[in-house]
């Protein structure tokens, strides 16, 4: 009997090491970035740790009940399910009896036990990261998500289209829309709007008219047989607006190495 002891509590003591090793070794090259997947990472280990601890001291107190001979050693060191033997049920049995029905008061299952003091465990790691940790609390997950629907609506959400479109004229949408600009169009109609492959927008002649619905449809739609792409596919409505509201600031402005007037006189 000495010997099973004596094994069980070495046993423990190697489990025991073996964790606090793996606690140090992971745990200090990480410390220096604390991300969050950090942070889960030590608490799950320190979980783990605990546990193995609760462990180490129920064998523990079961070890010094067989020892002071309250506990017979031939019994499962660990019992899993708890339960009071078949032999032994007349202990547990409740004295009232419905229809030949009657209910014993067993212990619940050690498992099921074990499972509810983890969750216990895991509340305190979890409440501390959601409420003093990295873990975002839910104000800043819904202001998120709030931040996520706008951008989403801003893309795909307007219903303007060429029958609707307004000059926009909030700083804001001409410079998303000068970004728009700089990235798809300039090199056809150049930075300044002077024109190249595609025509001039700071003079006051316009191919396919030169209104806000006008130039959102032509943009929209594009002239595809005379090389201006249609961009709806790429472009947003709203960024179609934004866009055509950028052009329309090229007006008067007489760049440089402008190109010759194309198409009717738009006054
Ligand atoms: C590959 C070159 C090319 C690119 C890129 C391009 N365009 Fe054009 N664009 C043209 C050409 C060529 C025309 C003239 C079509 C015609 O002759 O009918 C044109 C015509 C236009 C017109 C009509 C001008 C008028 O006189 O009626 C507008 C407005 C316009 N483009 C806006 C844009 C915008 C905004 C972008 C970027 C999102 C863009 N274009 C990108 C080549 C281009």
């Amino acid at each position: 009997m000495k010997t099973r002891i004596l094994l069980v509590i070495s046993f423990l003591l190697m489990i025991h090491s073996s964790f606090a090793a793996s606690v140090v070794t992971e745990v200090a090259p990480q410390s220096s970035n604390s991300n969050s997947i950090t942070l889960v990472f030590v608490l799950g280990i320190l979980i783990v740790l605990l546990l193995a601890i609760l462990v180490m001291l129920y064998y523990m107190t079961i070890a010094l009940r067989v020892m002071s001979g309250k506990k017979d050693s031939s019994e499962p060191l660990f019992d899993f399910t708890g339960g009071v033997p078949v032999d032994r049920e007349h202990e547990v049995m409740m004295d009232h009896e419905y229809d030949g029905i009657r209910e014993l008061d067993n212990n619940m299952p050690t498992w099921w036990k074990w499972m509810f003091y983890a969750t216990v465990v895991f509340s305190f790691a979890y409440y501390y990261y959601y409420q003093f940790g990295s873990g975002d609390t839910q104000l800043q997950e819904y202001e998120q998500s709030m931040v996520a629907a706008e951008a989403e609506m801003k893309l795909h959400g307007s219903k303007v289209d060429e029958n609707s479109a307004t000059v926009l004229t909030d700083a804001t949408a001409i410079e998303a829309g000068k970004t728009i600009f700089m990235e798809n169009c300039a090199a056809c109609h150049g930075k300044l709007g002077e024109g190249g492959v595609g025509p001039n927008f700071a003079d006051d002649y316009w191919l396919h008219g030169g209104d806000i619905k006008s130039v959102f449809k032509t943009i929209k739609f594009g002239v595809p047989e005379k090389g201006m792409i249609p961009w709806q596919a790429q472009l947003s409505a709203v960024q179609i607006q934004e866009v055509s509201s950028f052009v329309l600031t090229f007006k008067g402005t007489n760049p440089p190495n402008a190109k010759a007037p194309q198409g009717d006189l738009v006054k």
